[in-house]
């Protein structure tokens, strides 16, 4: 059952999404070589609490940190840790805030002092893919329509799309029905309807797409070593066309 919301709910999870967006741009400023991801934790863990709302992250399936810290190969669901973040390093921030019950899911990848080429290559199309798939959410569509225009341009710049995985669906818990994959084909899938909430978050590779699995059971990486980059908002559809609950500045919506 996909579940639809009402006014009051998505005006409760655009509150979640906006402080979401907040740490965002903080982050972005704490961002630089010689931080480490166990410090990014904190704060994020912090920020959420001095203004009233919880990790939605901690405790989930044994999970034990308010964020995920994925960085250059590790594809998702890095652990924060005490290791410096070094000059040309690219690392995902992932998380997921619990305020007044209303939950907001957003990931940012983030360049580390000077970055290469390839890697700005990188970012520059994930994120760009992300916002060619919120064009795509709009009612009526179906959720082939969404994946289908992150493949074709993903891999149009040579770029490869995780398939292991998914955007979900997002609600009272954090992952819901549907699976939103960041690949497929136009025109199939489960129809989109007013009032649905889910997150688009594709993960795009340097190299091919298949994942291996860390010994610690959550962290997925690419096989071949090369990066991977991801960008995630929580959207609403909407007749009016797709809400970004978590946008830090409109600056590309
Ligand atoms: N925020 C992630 C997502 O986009 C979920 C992280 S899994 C967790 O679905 F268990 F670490 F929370
Ligand atoms: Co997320």
């Amino acid at each position: 059952m996909i579940q639809r919301k009402s006014k009051r709910e998505i005006e409760l999870m655009a509150e979640a999404g906006k402080l979401l967006a907040a740490i965002h741009k903080e982050i972005a400023k704490m961002i630089k070589p010689g931080i480490t991801t166990a410090e990014i934790d904190a704060f994020a863990e912090k920020y959420m609490i001095d203004h009233g709302a919880t990790a939605e992250q901690i405790g989930y399936n044994g999970y034990e940190y308010a964020t995920c810290a994925s960085i250059n190969d590790e594809i998702c669901h890095g652990f924060p840790r005490q290791e410096a973040l070094k000059n040309g390093d690219i690392v995902t921030i992932d998380m997921v805030v619990n305020l007044n019950g209303a939950l907001a899911d957003s990931a940012w990848t983030y360049a580390v002092g000077e970055v290469d080429q390839q890697a700005k290559h990188l970012m520059d199309v994930t994120k760009e893919s992300l916002y060619k798939g919120i064009e795509q959410a709009q009612v009526g569509n179906r959720i082939g329509d969404i994946g289908h225009a992150i493949q074709q341009y993903a891999e149009s710049e040579g770029l490869s799309v995780v398939r292991d995985f998914t955007g979900h669906g997002i609600g009272p818990t954090m992952h819901e029905p549907p699976h939103i994959p960041h690949y497929g084909l136009p025109g199939k899938g489960t129809r989109l309807k007013e009032g649905m909430a889910i997150t688009i978050e594709p993960m795009l590779n340097e190299g091919v797409w298949q994942s291996q699995m860390d010994s610690n059971n959550w962290t997925a990486r690419t096989i071949d070593g090369k990066r991977s980059a991801q960008f995630e908002h929580t959207i609403i559809i909407s007749k009016k066309g797709p809400i970004i609950l978590t946008e830090q500045d409109n600056e590309n919506s």
